[in-house]
C-alpha cells in the first residue's frame, strides 16, 4: 500500500532545489549522461525552476530539445528568467500541465522524474500517459528522495509504472535516493 505524499512543493522553496551544493552532490550531467544523447527531444516533468533541464539542453545540442514542464507558473518563469537571452532558449520549450493531464503531444526519447512522482495525485492515469508520450525504447528516470517518500512508497510507485507497460531495466546509483529506470520495449 502507498503512503505517498502529494503536497505540491511551493515556488517559495525552488532556490533550495538549485543549490551549489546540490549540484556538488547530484551533478545533473553525470547522473543523465547514460540516457541522454545529442539530437534528443527530452522531458523534464516537474522541472521545478530548471535544476536538471539547463544541462539537459547542453546535452542535447542544438540539434535536439527539452521539454520543461511544471503545473506551478511559477516555476516555469524562473526558468524562463534564467535562459532568457541564452543559446538555450531556442532549445527548451516550456510547458504548463494541469495535475492530472501532463497534455505533452510531441514522442520523446527520455522523461526524467526527479522528486516529483510523490506529488502527483494520481499516477495509475500519469504512467499511462508517460508511456504514450514515450517513443518506441524510450528510456524513463524516477528518482525519489530518501527520507520523504519510504521504501514501501517507492517500490508501489515503481509497480504502477510496470502496470502501466513500462519495463524496470535497472536501479541506477544516485547517492542515498531511491531510482528506478524504465524502458517503453
Ligand atoms: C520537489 S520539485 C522538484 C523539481 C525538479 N524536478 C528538481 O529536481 O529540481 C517538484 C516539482 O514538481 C512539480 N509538480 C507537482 N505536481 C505536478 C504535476 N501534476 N505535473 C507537473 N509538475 C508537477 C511541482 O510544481 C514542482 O516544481
Amino acid at each position: 500500500m502507498s503512503d505517498r505524499n502529494n503536497r505540491v512543493c511551493p515556488v517559495e522553496k525552488a532556490d533550495s532545489l538549485d543549490s551549489r551544493i546540490r549540484r556538488w552532490l547530484q551533478n545533473p550531467k553525470k547522473i543523465l549522461s547514460p540516457y541522454i544523447e545529442v539530437g534528443m527531444t527530452v522531458l523534464d516533468l516537474g522541472c521545478g525552476p530548471g535544476f536538471f533541464s539547463i544541462d539537459m539542453a547542453q546535452m542535447v545540442g542544438n540539434s535536439g530539445r527539452v521539454i520543461a514542464s511544471d503545473l506551478q507558473e511559477g516555476m516555469l518563469q524562473k526558468l524562463k528568467d534564467k535562459i532568457k537571452g541564452t543559446e538555450l532558449e531556442k532549445r527548451i520549450i516550456l510547458h504548463r500541465c494541469e495535475e492530472n493531464k501532463i497534455g505533452v503531444s510531441e514522442n520523446v526519447d527520455f522523461v526524467l522524474l526527479f522528486y516529483m512522482v510523490h506529488e502527483i495525485p494520481n499516477i495509475e492515469t500519469f504512467f499511462n500517459e508517460i508511456r504514450t508520450i514515450l517513443k518506441p525504447n524510450g528510456q524513463v528516470l524516477i528518482v525519489e528522495p530518501p527520507f520523504h517518500v519510504s521504501k514501501a512508497a517507492f517500490e508501489d510507485t515503481a509497480k504502477k509504472a510496470q502496470d502501466a507497460g513500462l519495463t524496470a531495466i535497472e536501479r541506477p546509483k544516485v547517492f542515498l535516493n531511491k531510482t528506478v529506470l524504465l524502458k517503453k520495449c
